[in-house]
């Protein structure tokens, strides 16, 4: 399965290369930037990004599963989206619906079970129903998490979290001193992806360096790449090749040398 595998070289031309197996990693987070620009630099409306990029999900999503990936957390949609254009809006919260109308089916071929995190009570009706639906229909599913960060915002997140902690302590069922990174990270949102809480690769394509208030706290040790390629263009091979740059960092955990290769901390 990880034997020839072609990344794209800056020339344009492919190369070899052989992911080590050993070294998946288990959970790979993405910031899907670029949509905007790959439509207007084509004449077309912005929304035109956001529809070819629903259809490079679906090409991602099978890649990841296909190379062993656990969980595959997409950022489809943050809490500061709501700025933008009404129609906008409106078409990204129709994205969802159309992509599990049609791509359920294939999900449960793979094996792969979805989950949606964020503030999914603010989401129209609409589009609540199909990521319940979609949650239901896989909810057996034991492959690759396909995780959907819609209407999330990491520090919105650790807020949610820290009142949650700070109610037990309230309610005298934890001790002040008991709180530690652990208990922390119980709270926030990527509990539901345990033991894959913290993303070993994140990935942001389009060639912005920011993290744009994606998962502050579980990011702290992952290995980040920044990729020129926008969303809408960005393919299996890309993802490969991002995976084999990932796998030639040397991952120390603030230590001093490699003992946990792709392994979460
Ligand atoms: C950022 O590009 C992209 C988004 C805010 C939306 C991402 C959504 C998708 C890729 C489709 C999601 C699919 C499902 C199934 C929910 P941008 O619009 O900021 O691009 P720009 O920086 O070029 O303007």
């Amino acid at each position: 399965m990880f034997k020839n595998l072609f990344k794209n070289t800056t020339a344009g031309e492919t190369e070899e290369v052989n992911l080590d197996p050993a070294k998946m990693p288990q959970h790979i987070a993405i910031i899907m930037d670029g949509n905007g620009r790959w439509a207007q630099r084509r004449g077309l409306p912005r929304v035109a990004g956001h529809k070819r990029g629903m259809e490079v999900v679906k090409d991602i999503t099978k890649a990841a599963s296909d190379l062993g990936v656990k969980v595959l957390t997409l950022y489809a949609f943050s809490t500061e989206n709501w700025k933008r254009p009404e129609s906008e809006v409106s078409f990204l919260m129709d994205l969802p619906v159309k992509f599990f109308d049609t791509f359920v089916p294939e999900l449960i071929e793979n094996n792969v079970r979805v989950n949606v995190m964020g503030y999914t009570e603010y989401l129209p009706k609409k589009t609540q129903k199909a990521v319940n639906d979609a949650i239901e229909q896989t909810k057996n599913n034991t492959g690759m998490v396909l995780n959907f960060a819609l209407n999330y915002g990491s520090r919105a997140e650790i807020i949610t979290g820290v009142k949650k902690i700070a109610t037990e302590v309230q309610n005298g069922d934890l001790a002040v001193d008991e709180i530690n990174e652990e208990v922390l990270s119980k709270s926030l949102m990527t509990e539901e992806v345990a033991p894959y809480n913290d993303p070993d690769l994140l990935i942001r394509t389009s060639g912005e360096e920011r993290i744009s208030n994606f998962l502050l706290w579980q990011i702290a040790y992952s290995e980040l790449v920044f990729t020129d390629k926008l969303w809408p263009e960005y393919q299996p091979d890309d993802l490969v090749h991002d995976i084999y740059e990932f796998q030639q960092r040397d991952r120390r955990f603030g230590g001093v040398k490699d003992t946990k290769g792709g392994k979460s901390k």
